[in-house]
């Protein structure tokens, strides 16, 4: 199989190289990749955006296989384009990636599915946004803008002020562009989020490895919101008891409701969960791979990412043989100095060896850039800096070993990744038992959101 992969962030360097173990893999091209993706695929500088140009380099490229793997090109219908022109395609086409592509249609799928989710309302206007805000009365409460918007789009607003801030900017000033020219205002949830990503052809859903997401700036969840400062898998609150009721209350439900809809999602469904004192509900629903929950993921998968991809691409998914590693992974984003706002680019980076120089890590780039020999920083979050092992805290331990070899000016990484999953694993509550999670939750710092 030849592959052509679209992206060029640290989840499209883990997928490639889960795609460079199988045999059946003979060559990878990435558009527009990176630094650290051009040593295992030639990479072009046709943008992952740019439709017709991708359209144009897999004709001339006659890949077995395309995966487009960011929510921008999905949503915008890169994969129907690459359908129409006979390629096989994994990833959604349009009229399914809207699932991540608009809150206001993912929230009415939930409403009309009884798929459990945050309770909300929609607006177009200012004014009756904040006449219901000040109705509600409640806070925090969330305010989130319909469309995409860099994983900036979610206000959770601690007061009035914020709240009503938070609706101007985004309806009457458009902070979002079109995205925000339409809300959601959301009941605020709290309890531990996991992410579950799985794999879907419309027939059967094969959930992945659960993992837990750190989207904090700063140590402690302090500071702004970023695309995700590190990851862990397994995530130690997904017991098999709420994973056994995910399945039957959100992820074959979700898949059904989509076909009901007459559309059917084939590729990655991720599945954005809060483990809430009233069960499971839906955060938010991702059209693809999370990054950087595929660093930790895809890691831990056994079997082949070829033939799965090619599973779900004929709908052949019953089929696939898909195991895990027992063990856990673990993910320290490495990002710029002054990420997520502004950051320098172009800085070298040094001690950077592809294994972190340590047992069992490897480092996966995001945003790097191969200049004469030299890895440099070309983005916000630079390297995910992996490791799996038997336990969390040797994979942790391991991961962070690695990160202190490797260093560029201004080099900002959180100290505490995992650390919220290792006081889970060893809670002997394991938030099995609903009823006492609200107590729980009310007595342990460690579920309280901020
Ligand atoms: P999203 O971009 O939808 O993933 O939201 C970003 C983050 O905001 C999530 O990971 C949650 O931590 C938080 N969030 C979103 N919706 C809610 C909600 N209804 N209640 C509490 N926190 C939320
Ligand atoms: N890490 C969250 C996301 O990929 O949206």
């Amino acid at each position: 199989m030849n592959i052509l992969v679209i992206g060029g962030g640290g989840r499209e360097h883990a997928i490639i190289m889960k795609l460079a173990e199988s045999p059946r893999v003979e060559k990878i091209w990435c558009t527009p990749g990176n630094g650290g993706i051009s040593k295992y695929a030639e990479c072009f500088d046709v943008g992952a955006t740019d439709i017709d140009g991708v359209v144009t380099l897999a004709e001339k490229l006659s890949p077995d296989m395309v995966v487009v793997a960011p929510d921008d090109p999905l949503v915008m219908g890169m994969a129907d384009a690459l359908r129409a022109k006979g390629f096989k395609v994994f990833g959604p086409n349009a009229n399914a990636a809207i699932i991540e592509g608009s809150k206001v249609f993912s929230k009415e799928l939930m409403k009309k599915y009884n798929i459990p989710t945050a309770a909300y309302e929609v607006f177009t206007d200012s004014e009756s946004a904040i006449k219901y805000i000040k109705e509600q009365n409640t806070y925090p409460t969330v305010i989130k803008a319909d469309g995409l918007a860099l994983g900036k789009g979610v206000i959770l607003a601690q007061n009035e002020e914020e709240a009503v801030q938070a609706v101007h900017e985004m309806i009457d000033e458009l902070k979002f562009g079109k995205s925000s020219a339409r809300i959601v205002i959301e009941e605020y949830l709290t309890g531990p989020e996991v992410s579950v990503l799985s794999f879907t052809d419309g027939e059967t859903i094969v959930p992945m490895v659960s993992s837990m997401d750190h989207k904090r700036a700063l140590d402690g969840d302090e500071g702004l919101n970023t695309g995700g400062m590190g990851t862990v898998s397994p995530n130690p609150c997904y017991t098999d008891t709420l994973a056994k009721e995910c399945m039957e209350k959100i992820f074959l439900p979700t898949m059904n409701a989509m076909n009901a809809e007459g559309r059917t999602f084939e590729g990655c469904l991720y599945f954005g969960l809060m483990m809430t004192p009233k069960g499971p509900k839906v955060i938010e629903y991702n059209c693809r791979f999370g990054d950087p929950e595929t660093q930790v993921v895809l890691p831990m998968l056994e079997g082949d990412l070829c033939d799965i991809f090619e599973a779900v691409c004929d709908h052949k998914l019953k089929n696939a043989n898909i195991k895990w590693k027992s063990g856990s992974c673990a993910c320290v984003v490495m990002a710029s100095g002054g990420y997520p706002l502004s950051y320098p680019k172009g800085l070298e980076i040094s001690g950077l060896d592809e294994k972190g120089q340590v047992d069992g890590a490897f480092v996966y780039h995001a945003g790097t850039k191969l200049s004469d020999g030299k890895f440099l920083t070309n983005g916000g979050r630079v390297l995910g800096v992996t490791c799996t092992a038997l336990t969390l805290e040797e994979a942790l331990r391991r991961a962070y070993e690695a990160v202190g070899k490797i260093s560029w000016e201004g080099a900002h990484f959180r100290r505490d990744i995992g650390q919220r999953a290792l006081k889970a694993q060893t809670d002997p509550l394991a938030l099995d038992y609903k009823d006492d999670m609200e107590d729980y939750i009310e007595s342990n710092g460690v579920y309280l959101r901020q």
